[in-house]
């Protein structure tokens, strides 16, 4: 599978980025300063800045001249001041351009005029980028496996013999001792008592 972490910066933040995570991938980061000639790339992570609410210019121009023969998925890897804006003129290209490009998109904090969002990205922020690239790249390699193919169809087996019904339970022997023990009484006569005696008639 070929991989490539190409990215555009202004002021340094993105190279930040870029090169560690292509160093986590055993790569180097590529600037598209570099006029790289993109060709059959299978995944390519892009890392970019905001200015002004969008992308620059230039970088827009490059993106223009990758399409979907050149580069099959693009992940998009974004550092601003705001830390929650995309660069989605960037995903509108590619996605026009026949480019499948990963519905997520990491993006981080990047610190602007030295005292907004100072410190970003910082190292959290460079192994949060690690731990999304490697995720994003574990998704692509496992969607690039080949499907197994298809077990054949195990030959019907032949339907076994019916069994012959066992013989019918053995009649019981009609010697079988009885039970001993004595029969369960039914009924219980009530005894008179004294008073409901009956009274022997004296003989007169
Ligand atoms: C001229 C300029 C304009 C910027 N405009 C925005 C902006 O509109 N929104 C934002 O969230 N960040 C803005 N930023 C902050 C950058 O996006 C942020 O610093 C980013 O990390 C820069 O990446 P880079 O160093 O790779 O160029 C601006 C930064 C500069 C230098």
């Amino acid at each position: 599978m070929d991989i490539t972490v190409l990215y555009t910066t202004m002021t340094g933040h993105s190279r930040k980025l870029a090169e560690a995570i292509a160093s986590a991938l055993s790569l180097q980061a590529v600037h598209i300063k570099d006029n790289p000639d993109l060709k059959g790339i299978d995944l390519l992570f892009f890392v970019g800045g905001i200015y002004g609410g969008q992308s620059q210019p230039e970088t827009l121009d490059f993106i223009k001249g990758i399409d979907g023969t050149k580069v099959k998925k693009v992940v998009l890897l974004t550092d601003c001041a705001s830390g929650n804006t995309k660069q989605t003129a960037i995903r509108d290209l590619l996605v026009k351009n026949g480019v499948d490009v990963d519905p997520d998109e990491f993006i981080c904090k990047g610190s602007f005029l030295f005292f907004i969002r100072m410190g970003h990205p910082n190292q959290q922020d460079v192994a949060n980028a690690i731990a999304f690239t490697k995720e994003k790249l574990d998704l692509a390699v496992k969607a690039a496996q080949p499907v197994k193919a298809a077990q054949p169809v195990k030959a019907a087996q032949p339907a076994k013999a019916a069994q012959p019904a066992k013989a019918a339970a053995k009649p019981r022997v009609k010697s079988e001792t009885k039970a001993t023990s004595p029969k369960p009484k039914t009924t219980t006569k009530a005894k008179p008592t004294p008073s409901e005696e009956p009274v022997a008639k004296k003989e007169s």
